[in-house]
């Protein structure tokens, strides 16, 4: 049932589980000649349920592990301001990595770590992101794998927040403006 502060669905959880997969299928096709197994990194905390999803339709081996950045807190626009909270573990160098964001928006958070993990000195650097508003970005980024290129409208759900809230929901929806005009 749609929760009440959203307008609408965007994207059904079937609609996202098919995504999932192809996009799955996808990167098992790109990685199969690499000879040692891709670092995943997700990018919390908007990417922990893509990022479970997508490793579990994953047939290639790989390892994982978690970036935390954050730029916008409670608001509904970036800051501009890339603040990490923390750092992966990895040694990247020499390693193919690729990114699992949620979203790509403005893409000033991407390339933050984009930038930043390039000059770690890996032997590839992709992107993977779930959704991607074109019309909103204010700086280059390219990604590799994009689930879905949306309106620019407030989404939420499937790990996606407003205000910390919304990220359990098993779907994306469109949030009522009155709910962050307020
Ligand atoms: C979201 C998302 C990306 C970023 C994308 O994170 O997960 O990291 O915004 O926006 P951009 O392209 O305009 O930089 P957010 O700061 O909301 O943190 P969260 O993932 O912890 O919710």
């Amino acid at each position: 049932m749609l929760h009440d502060d959203l307008k609408s669905v965007l994207l059904t959880e079937e609609e996202i589980r098919t995504r999932v997969a192809e996009l799955a299928a996808m990167m098992d096709s790109a990685c199969a000649a690499a000879e040692q197994p891709p670092l995943m990194i997700g990018v919390l905390k908007g990417s922990f349920m893509f990022i479970a999803d997508l490793i579990r339709a994953l047939k290639t081996e790989c390892a994982v592990d978690f970036m935390a950045v954050s730029s916008y807190g409670a608001k509904s626009e970036t800051s501009g301001q890339v603040r990490i909270l923390k750092d992966i573990g990895e040694n990247i160098e020499g390693r193919d990595v690729i990114v699992i964001e949620d979203i790509l928006d403005s893409g000033i958070t991407l390339r933050y770590i984009l930038d930043l993990l390039n000059a770690r000195r890996p032997k590839s650097v992709k992107l993977c992101a779930l959704l991607d508003k074109p019309a909103r970005r204010k700086v280059p980024v390219e990604a590799q794998f994009i689930g879905f290129s949306i309106p620019d409208e407030f989404v939420v759900g499937y790990g996606l927040d407003y205000a910390e809230k919304y990220r359990g929901l098993p779907y994306i929806g469109v949030l009522k403006p009155s709910v962050y005009m307020e």
